[in-house]
């Protein structure tokens, strides 16, 4: 079957190439992505001339390049997105004309391609914040807080209704927060173990207790396939790793795995609107489609904290470039304004 994923150079989409091509061998993927600031093309270098790989260089909104790169697919995977919550809340526009109209744009070009399946990758992020207990399952009330999760439920929900109105086979996925090798920067984790490397400071937003249910990419690729096999379209299928941490848990993990000491935590402003509580209840997914995570997360930010040790110049180009104007307005006033006291 030929797929056709997008957004594919990006951090979830890299590791979804690589898990495909050497473990998927009734698996063709063509891979659409417009190569934004997120999107890496070093990502796949190693893997451009694979026999069942195909790069289109083009933008999901496009209705020409989306008609193009549909055709002859069977198939649709669609995860590109602008996926960083602090770049929606500096500029929304951007996140409405890819996550919103990029959607719709798609949904049209693979309707009328007539593809038997279209996995839309949404976010538990959709469902807003919860209290200090429960979890969301498939029927909670969707209630984004963010202009990126607002973007995202949007597209979210425009799948669903092309599958009530058209009967087109539309199939979304919510998973929780994802870490691993290929991450970009910008994200906790990341960010963390780079900047700690270099002995910086690690901004954490406000008390550092806000919680996220974390689960390894790979385990999350494997939750994709799942779906894409044996998910029934028309459905929605939580994705989650069932480890809840909160940030400052995380900070100490990172810390602790690289030897680095504990001033280097710097408390700072908090995100705007930032939800408190992420937790995924995913019984669906594991009873229906016999999917589970498998990489406990001890051993799995070990590992990403040594993969991003072994591939330096990987994250140090990135962190060179235009990122650096992103880190000084994103973090700049913020860090000189922490006070000295708080950790
Ligand atoms: P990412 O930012 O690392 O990658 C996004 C990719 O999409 C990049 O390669 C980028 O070039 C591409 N892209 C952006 N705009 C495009 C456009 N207009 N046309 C074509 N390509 C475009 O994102 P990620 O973290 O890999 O997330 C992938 C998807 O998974 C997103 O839809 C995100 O909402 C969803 N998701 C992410 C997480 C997470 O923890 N990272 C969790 C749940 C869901
Ligand atoms: O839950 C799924 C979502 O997870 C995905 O849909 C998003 O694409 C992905 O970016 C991620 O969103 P978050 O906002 O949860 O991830 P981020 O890594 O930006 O932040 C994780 C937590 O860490 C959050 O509570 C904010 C906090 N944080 C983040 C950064 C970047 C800090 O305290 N300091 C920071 O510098």
């Amino acid at each position: 079957m030929r797929v056709l994923l997008t957004g594919g150079c990006g951090f979830i989409g890299a590791n979804f190439v690589r898990h495909v091509l050497a473990q998927r061998e009734d698996l063709e993927l063509v891979n659409l992505d417009a190569l934004t600031y997120a999107g890496n093309p070093a990502n796949l270098a190693d893997l451009a001339d694979h026999p069942r790989y195909r790069f289109i260089k083009g933008d999901v909104a496009d209705r020409v390049a989306a008609a193009e790169a549909v055709r002859g697919c069977q198939a649709v995977v669609h995860m590109a997105a602008e996926s960083h919550v602090d770049r929606s809340i500096e500029g929304p526009a951007e996140f409405i004309r890819t996550n919103v109209v990029g959607t719709q744009v798609l949904l049209d070009a693979a309707r009328d391609a007539g593809v038997s399946r279209f996995v839309l990758v949404s976010t538990d992020e959709v469902y807003g914040s919860l209290g200090p207990t429960g979890y969301f399952t498939e029927t909670t009330p969707l209630a984004p807080s963010s202009p990126y999760s607002a973007s995202k439920a949007a597209a979210d929900l425009l799948a669903l209704a092309y599958h009530h109105t058209f009967g087109f086979p539309a199939i979304v996925t919510r998973c929780s927060n994802n870490y691993g090798p290929y991450q970009f920067p910008e994200k906790l984790i990341p960010l963390f173990i780079t900047n700690a490397d270099a002995n910086r400071p690690l901004p954490l937003y406000g008390d550092g207790r806000n919680v996220r249910d974390w689960i390894h990419v790979e385990d999350h690729v494997r939750g994709l396939l799942a779906v894409l096999d044996r998910g029934r379209p028309g459905e929605v299928y939580n994705i989650g790793g069932g480890n809840e941490r909160t940030n400052l848990e995380i900070t100490q993990t990172i810390l602790a795995a690289l030897g680095k000491p504990a001033s280097l935590i710097t408390f700072v402003a908090d995100r705007l609107g930032h939800d408190r509580r992420y937790a995924i209840d995913a019984t669906k997914t594991r009873g229906e489609l016999g999917w589970r995570p498998t990489i406990d997360f001890k051993e799995g930010v070990a590992a990403t904290v040594r993969w991003y040790l072994e591939h330096r110049t990987w994250w140090e180009e990135i962190k060179s470039g235009a990122y650096r104007d992103y880190y000084e307005r994103m973090y700049g006033d913020r860090l000189r304004r922490a006070p000295a006291d708080r950790t």
